[in-house]
């Protein structure tokens, strides 16, 4: 062939040009995408299902252990992807470079549990939620990111966001309570928290929204029971709070003990693939619970463990946590055909995104740093924030005469009750025990209030009782030092681990005798504040009726003595609302605000002849969702809404004035709750839609608007198809659900 001059010029450019181009791809940094690629070409199928298998270090765990001697060895061949429960800038660094001395040296992700702080511990997420301060909520998770990512750990198994409507379920103290509205956008202001800037952070921690899906429904409030329950009610209620976290960006969920209508969630493929992955487009990854695949074997749903692994990784949860279904089965079933190598591979491509995401491949020990781990530890700017939303979840149910805030001239006040001088009681469940770390750094509530003291007034203490067991050989002495106080304050409760997993509870009442210690002490006729310490709703009617002022301090975290002492004299002024709610027996139970109507609903309880009404309970709870004292009453007024029509493209807006009427300088949560009067399918009598959470100088007045537009009104019809129908709406303005104090009406045009 020859070839001219001019041709061979050509050529040459030619050439030049492609090589340029070449040279100049080459040169771009890779997408994380190909860098997943080029290492899943590198990788054999054991390595590949290694990165699919999670184990607990030994030490702190979560769950029933098994014990594996040789986890160093496995990590070393490449058989773990991830690892729980390691505690510590050192012990992370020490498993990491085990990973290092791999083949591939792909690193291991450290996943915990830090569901309401790591050192520093916020309140019970329950009782942060009563403080319906999205700030405050997504700070709170914020500091025990940065916290828990100095110390090495990747990822928490948080926020878990499970709606809970029934207060023998422990885990009711986990999550937000049991409004959807609120429980969505507590569930994204908690992802926020936890990712900050981005996984590609060093102070992120990737969130684990669980458990997916419906665990909080279980039967009869008791935990991993079944769950039977309607599309409607699953996409209505259930659902939204899980879409909110995914919005948010959460990098990860998990899955979750119970059955959902017959199928465990753990090999629920209509949940996890096509509602998740499939619908909502999902493109991090699903971890099981704790032993959850294995557990399929139980449900009765799965023969073996190679049945188990085929039916959760088919259904789409790509990460085992401790069963080792995975790490015992897949290899087989994907050589036998029975799982696809394709579905293997997606499990792994997502978990190594995650992994390249966090920045693992660029520096594997980039988390973990003991020097930014022993300044995250000890920041009082953490300190701070834990007082500050413990004292914002305090609720006060009750205030007679004013008795709160306490005077500051008091001069002597007895402060009984088996929780007073408890430490570690106030962390509450679910806190993260770190090594060498003294617990002292918590402020225990006879600290909080002493501080108070200094030389002001005298400080008198009795325990009265237990919490637990029938012993009232304490009770003289309690009486005794009441008598010689103007004032006493009786804290009492629950034990911090009576809620939390696996600990439904039948009887909700206070434990002990330590009610019968309440009665004595008010039969002095001494004025006594009564605290009470738990992690669910609790029953106790007859306090309630006698006892002239109750805070529901929930468990409050490292701060609760100072935060409740903050309360008790007036330096700061409850604003915090019920999120659950509280039922007057446990008869009641399930019992929320959102309910349907019935074709004989029950007006009152002088209507319950042939009405939707128990005959020997109230219709009414012992107190509401939405609800909560402050030491300000605000006034309502000037409700008006910009029109009372309402186009599906347009929007109106609802005015409402508040004035704080009292002394006190305070906050309020205005509730907007709305009804569709006439719906294809029954509507809640109300519904939480928004709310604003305020700050008034006593005296002062604030204008709030609301804006109502279509998604507002919109619900799941019966072809679960997100729809808004024209009609007529109540919209409802209010201090809590009950505690309605303005409504207006407008309709849905077509
Ligand atoms: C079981 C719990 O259900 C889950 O919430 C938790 O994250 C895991 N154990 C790990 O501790």
């Amino acid at each position: 062939m020859n070839i001219s001059i001019p041709q061979f010029r050509t050529s040459l450019h030619l050439f030049a040009g492609v090589l340029f181009l070449l040279t100049f791809v080459a040169a771009q940094p890779k997408s994380i995408a190909q860098r997943v690629d080029s290492l899943m070409r590198l990788m054999t199928l054991d390595e590949k299902i290694g990165q699919l298998n999670q184990y607990t270090d030994d030490g702190a765990a979560t769950g029933p252990v098994t014990l594996d001697k040789d986890k160093p060895q496995q990590v070393k061949q490449g058989k773990l992807g991830s690892i729980l429960n390691v505690l510590g800038s050192e012990r992370t660094r020490s498993w990491q470079k085990v990973a290092m001395q791999s083949r591939l040296k792909i690193p291991l992700l450290f996943g915990q549990d830090v569901v309401h702080g790591y050192k520093t511990t916020f309140p019970i997420p329950l009782a942060e939620a009563c403080s319906w301060d999205m700030d405050a909520i997504e700070h709170a998770a914020r500091v025990a990111a940065v916290e828990a990512s100095a110390g090495g750990i990747h990822w928490t198994f948080a926020p878990m966001v499970d709606i809970g409507r029934d207060p023998r379920w422990g885990r009711v103290m986990e999550g937000a309570g049991e409004d959807t509205y609120l429980g969505s956008r507590i569930a994204a202001a908690r992802v926020k928290g936890f990712q900050g800037k981005g996984l590609g952070s060093t102070d992120a921690v990737m969130a684990c929204v669980k458990h997916f899906a419906a665990y909080g429904a279980a039967v009869g409030g008791r935990d991993y029971n079944s769950v039977d329950m309607s599309e409607r009610m699953l996409w209505e209620t259930y659902l939204p709070p899980f879409k909110a976290a995914l919005d948010a960006g959460a990098g990860t969920f998990m899955n979750s003990f119970n059955d959902l209508n017959g199928i465990p969630a753990t090999g629920n493929a209509y949940l996890m693939r096509d509602i998740l992955k499939g619908r909502w487009n999902f493109q991090g990854f699903v971890v099981s619970d704790w032993g959850s695949v294995g557990e399929m074997m139980n449900h009765g749903s799965v023969k073996d463990p190679a049945d188990a692994a085929r039916s959760a990784i088919m259904a789409g949860c790509d990460m085992d946590m401790e069963s080792r279904c995975y790490t015992s089965s897949l290899a087989k079933l994907v050589t036998d055909g029975i799982v696809p190598m394709t579905v293997v591979d997606d499990a792994v491509r997502r978990i190594l995104t995650k992994k390249f995401e966090l920045g693992l491949f660029d520096d594997p020990f980039r988390f973990c740093d003991p020097k930014r781990e022993a300044k995250a530890l000890n920041d009082p700017a953490h300190t701070a924030a834990a007082r500050d939303v413990a004292r914002k979840s305090i609720v006060l149910l009750k205030n007679e005469k004013n008795l709160l805030p306490l005077s500051k001239t008091t001069k002597t006040i007895a402060f009984i009750g088996p929780l007073v001088k408890e430490v570690k009681q106030n962390k509450g469940f679910w806190d993260v025990e770190l090594p060498g770390v003294d617990s002292n750094f918590i402020v225990t509530q006879w600290e909080g209030v002493q501080e108070k003291a200094g030389k002001n007034f005298a400080l008198l203490y009795a325990k009265g009782c237990e919490i637990e067991g029938n012993d009232r050989s304490g009770f003289a002495e309690a009486v005794s030092v009441a008598m010689k106080a103007d004032v006493v304050i009786l804290s009492i409760g629950e034990r911090r681990d009576m809620s939390g997993e696996a600990k439904s509870r039948s009887d909700l009442s206070i434990p002990g005798v330590q009610v019968e210690l309440a009665m004595e002490l008010l039969k002095t006729g001494k004025p006594v504040v009564v605290l009470i310490n738990a992690g669910r709703p609790l029953v106790f009617n007859e306090l309630a009726d006698k006892a002239p002022a109750i805070l529901y301090t929930w468990w409050l975290g490292s701060e609760a003595g100072n935060a409740i002492s903050d309360v008790l004299f007036g330096d700061y002024n409850p604003s915090a609302k019920l999120v659950m709610t509280f039922p007057l027996s446990v008869g009641q139970i399930p019992i929320y605000y959102n309910h349907y109507n019935t074709g004989r609903p029950a007006t009152g309880d002088n209507d319950r002849h042939y009405r939707s009404a128990y005959t020997d309970l109230s219709i009414y709870p012992r107190y509401e969702f939405g609800y909560g004292l402050g030491y300000s009453p605000f006034t309502y007024s000037g409700l008006k809404l910009s029109s009372g029509s309402l186009t599906r493209s347009g929007s109106i807006q609802a005015t409402v004035t508040v004035t704080n009427a009292g002394k006190y300088a305070g906050e309020e949560v205005v509730q907007l709750y709305l009804r569709d009067l006439v719906g294809s399918i029954i509507r809640p009598m109300k519904e939480l839609k928004d709310f604003r959470k305020i700050t008034l100088a006593p005296g002062e007045s604030k204008s709030i608007t609301f804006t109502i537009d279509k998604e507002t009104v919109s619900f799941y019809d019966p072809q679960i198809r997100w729809v808004a129908e024209a009609g007529e709406f109540e919209l409802m303005v209010g201090a809590s659900s009950r505690d309605i104090r303005l409504k207006e009406r407008f309709r849905l045009t077509d």
